[in-house]
């Protein structure tokens, strides 16, 4: 927890977007990030494609990961704020009804009307840095080399354009 303090802060709440918060996330869900930073395998890359994490998590055993997980899992978040009045509305339409005409389903059906998701199946999103969310969406968005680790939200990113992406990450980072 110590190395992993410096950047995702101590009790798992970082200073800013460029890290993500991890407190509070379910505990699998980190455990499955952790791998998918590693190179599996019969694998060219990593099925999430990250310098900085790649190293942390080639550092740790598959046991080191239950147990750092768990320990994110059991802090506590802190709450975020959307910073962008004029794009709420835009943001809230997408989470709750998703985009009909481009077949994008409402992000609430999966990660849960308030963001806390399903524990195991779909991450925990409210409170956190829209920075690092509109990254995560446009790497899942780019996947094979960048972020490649599930294909519904490959697909779903894929279907959003660059406001509407701004948009829902700034209303993730205000839900609660
Ligand atoms: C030097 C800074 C740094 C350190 C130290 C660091 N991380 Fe990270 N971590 C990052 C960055 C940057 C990302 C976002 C990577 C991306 O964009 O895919 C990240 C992402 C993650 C994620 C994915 C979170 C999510 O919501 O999907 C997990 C889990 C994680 N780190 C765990 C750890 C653990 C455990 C440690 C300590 C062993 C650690 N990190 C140390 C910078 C760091
Ligand atoms: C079919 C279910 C499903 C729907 C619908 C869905 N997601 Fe996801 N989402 C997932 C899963 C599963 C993951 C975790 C994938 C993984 O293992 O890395 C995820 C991950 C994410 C992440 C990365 C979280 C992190 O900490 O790195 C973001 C951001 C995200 N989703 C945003 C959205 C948004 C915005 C929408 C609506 C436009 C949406 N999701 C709709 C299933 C879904």
């Amino acid at each position: 927890m110590q190395v992993c303090a410096s950047c995702h802060g101590a009790d798992g709440n970082s200073a800013g977007g460029a890290y993500p918060k991890l407190a509070g996330q379910h505990p699998e869900y980190l455990v499955k990030q952790l791998r998918d930073f590693k190179t599996q395998a019969g694998a060219k890359q990593p099925a999430r494609n990250n310098a900085i994490m790649a190293g942390m998590a080639a550092a740790l055993s598959d046991q080191d990961m239950i147990n750092v997980a768990a320990y994110f899992a059991a802090q506590t978040p802190k709450p975020g704020y959307a910073h962008n009045k004029s794009t709420v509305a835009l943001g809230q339409q997408i989470y709750r009804g998703g985009v009909a005409d481009r077949g994008v389903p409402a992000c609430a059906s999966c990660h849960g009307p308030t963001g806390q998701g399903i524990p195991s199946q779909f991450p925990h999103l409210s409170g956190q840095w829209a920075e690092y969310s509109v990254a995560q969406l446009n790497a899942f968005a780019q996947g094979p080399g960048a972020r490649n680790n599930n294909e519904a939200m490959h697909t779903i990113a894929s279907r959003l354009s660059d406001n509407e992406i701004k948009a829902v990450a700034d209303y993730i980072a205000g839900l609660r």
